[in-house]
């Protein structure tokens, strides 16, 4: 159903939508401007595995942290629902990706979407590990999932003019910061949750990933990783999936 006085969307209209919450259900009801097309010559059920990480990753490294092409990103967690977004819309807006993860097999996969630079943090220092492959710079743009458990280090793994964009709480919520490192380097800390925003925010960011990003979906350039489709009446194991981390990209549930 469209509800009265909104425009642009009819009855039977294919659409995906950066919901509310309650996801877990068979009818959602949304505000129109969180609705998008289900991108030309793709399914109802991937399209699902987008709204949600697009808009999170456009509205934090583009719009917040505003990405340019040249800088280097890096995503935390590559191998994530996140990650594998953050990667292809790094490399989208033309900057150098390096990623974070646990295990080989997620980093050939990532870069497979497209990663410059693959660290193991099992094995690796990230910190190190960036500045080896910036000559000594660091990251431009960081997005970070882990939140109070990296923060100090990433803030020594930005650059000079370098932006935090924090999205996950992940590693606590709690951490100490030395100031001077961060006004050194003249760096910024930002950390959003899109579920809070007003929802004339959340309008303005389906907005622009009407027009920055559905178009890089419909030629091919970005795509969803869904990693599997799970029953609706199975959602505790697509949760056992998801605390194992043996998924990369997105896990689906789907009705029977
Ligand atoms: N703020 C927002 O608006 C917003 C919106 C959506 C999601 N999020 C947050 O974004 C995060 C990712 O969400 P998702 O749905 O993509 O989750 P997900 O697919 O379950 O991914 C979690 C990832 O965390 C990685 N990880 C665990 N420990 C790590 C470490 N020490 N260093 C680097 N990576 C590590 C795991 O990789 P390994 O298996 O390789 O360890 C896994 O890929 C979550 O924290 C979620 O709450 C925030």
């Amino acid at each position: 159903a469209v509800g009265s006085g909104v425009a642009g969307w009819a009855v039977g209209d294919e659409v995906c939508a950066l919901l509310v919450g309650g996801g877990y259900a068979e009818r959602v009801v949304v505000p129109a401007g969180q609705v998008l097309p289900v991108p030309a010559g793709m399914d109802v059920v991937t399209a699902a595995a987008l709204p949600e990480v697009v808009a999170t990753v456009w509205s934090n490294v583009a719009m917040c942290a505003h990405l340019r092409p040249g800088e280097t990103l890096l995503a935390h967690g590559g191998g994530s629902g996140i990650g594998t977004m953050a990667i292809q819309l790094g490399k989208a807006l033309g900057a150098r990706v390096a990623v974070t993860a646990g295990s080989e097999e997620k980093l050939s996969r990532c870069a497979e979407l497209g990663a410059d630079v693959l660290i193991n943090y099992r094995e690796q220092d990230f910190v190190e590990e960036i500045r080896k492959a910036t000559d000594g710079r660091g990251a431009d743009v960081i997005l970070d999932i882990m939140g109070a458990k990296y923060l100090e280090r990433n803030v020594e793994a930005l650059a000079v003019n370098g932006r935090l964009a924090i999205i996950g709480l992940q590693g606590g919520v709690k951490a100490e910061l030395n100031l001077n490192t961060l006004l050194r380097k003249r760096g910024a800390v930002m950390a959003t949750t899109l579920r809070s925003r007003p929802v004339a925010e959340k309008a303005a960011i389906i907005a622009a990933v009407r027009e920055h990003v559905w178009p890089l979906v419909e030629n091919g350039r970005v795509r969803p990783v869904v990693d599997r489709l799970v029953p609706m009446a199975d959602a505790a194991e697509a949760h056992r999936v998801l605390e194992s981390s043996d998924h990369v990209g997105k896990v689906l549930l789907v009705r029977e």
